[in-house]
């Protein structure tokens, strides 16, 4: 595991960016992984600024998001595939038919859920960017979840509902009660991992995902088994280590 800490966000940004258009330019079919909240979005502004001056293109990209609500439809303004083409994929020249995700408002989720998983072994992720939730989970692999699970879906736990009020949620009742993501299983078959972690609010989880015993209480620990990660972190979430 390689641990990069960056004095400032935006060296950190700028880090993992220009590593992931390193890795664009130079391979044919790309595929990458993208996570939803608010820790990549310094990275989406990179890519959008690098493409915006031609120094980039994302033609070639086939991108997998990692999660989503259930019960919402792609187009639902909360939804994270609504998300990621509201901060990434609208500014850039990736093909529509190239963006991945898992649809939560399938009638049969089972069935979605083997949908994807299929997908994403018939294109394996290059580079898979991660966070970290406030409860350890990566995706929305919550604390419980199996260490070699496949997609499926999820009850959402009562910390991670509440963290949802800062993706533009007005009333906690409005926030969906369950998930649907890629399992650990399923981000463990990335190539490489590329987790990201903020703030002073992160500091003890980064320490116990990278020092903790590694058990699906604490989901994000799981990174230790792969064989290819960077952690990347600003100095307030590297203060613990
Ligand atoms: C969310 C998402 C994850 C994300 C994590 C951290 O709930 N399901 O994919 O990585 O929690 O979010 P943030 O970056 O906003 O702290």
């Amino acid at each position: 595991m390689k641990i990069l800490v960056f004095e400032k966000e935006e060296y950190l940004d700028a880090y993992v960016g220009e590593y992931i258009c390193h890795f664009i330019r130079n391979h044919s079919q790309p595929v990458i992984g993208f996570a939803t909240g608010s820790t990549p979005l310094g990275v989406y502004r990179y890519f959008i600024d690098n493409y915006q001056a031609q120094k980039v293109s994302f033609r070639q990209v086939k991108a997998f998001n990692l999660d989503e609500y259930v019960g919402l439809t792609p187009s639902h303004p909360r939804s994270f595939a609504s998300a990621m083409k509201n901060e990434l994929f609208s500014h850039i020249d990736i093909l529509p038919e190239n963006i991945n995700a898992l649809d939560g408002s399938k009638e049969d989720m089972i069935q979605e859920c083997q949908r994807y998983e299929s997908l994403i072994d018939a294109n394996p992720i290059d580079i898979q960017i991660l966070g970290i939730g406030m409860d350890g989970h990566i995706a929305y692999n919550e604390p419980g979840s199996p260490l070699d699970g496949a997609c499926h879906v999820v009850d959402l736990h009562q910390e991670s509902i509440e963290s949802s009020l800062d993706y533009g949620f007005d009333h906690i009742e409005d926030v969906p009660t369950q998930g649907v993501t890629q399992g650990i299983g399923t981000i463990m078959k990335a190539k490489q991992l590329i987790m990201m972690a903020k703030g002073e609010k992160k500091a003890d989880l980064v320490k116990r995902m990278i020092y903790g015993e590694v058990t699906s209480d604490f989901p994000s620990s799981i990174i230790q088994r792969h064989p290819n990660v960077i952690v990347c972190l600003d100095r307030s979430a590297a203060s613990q280590l």
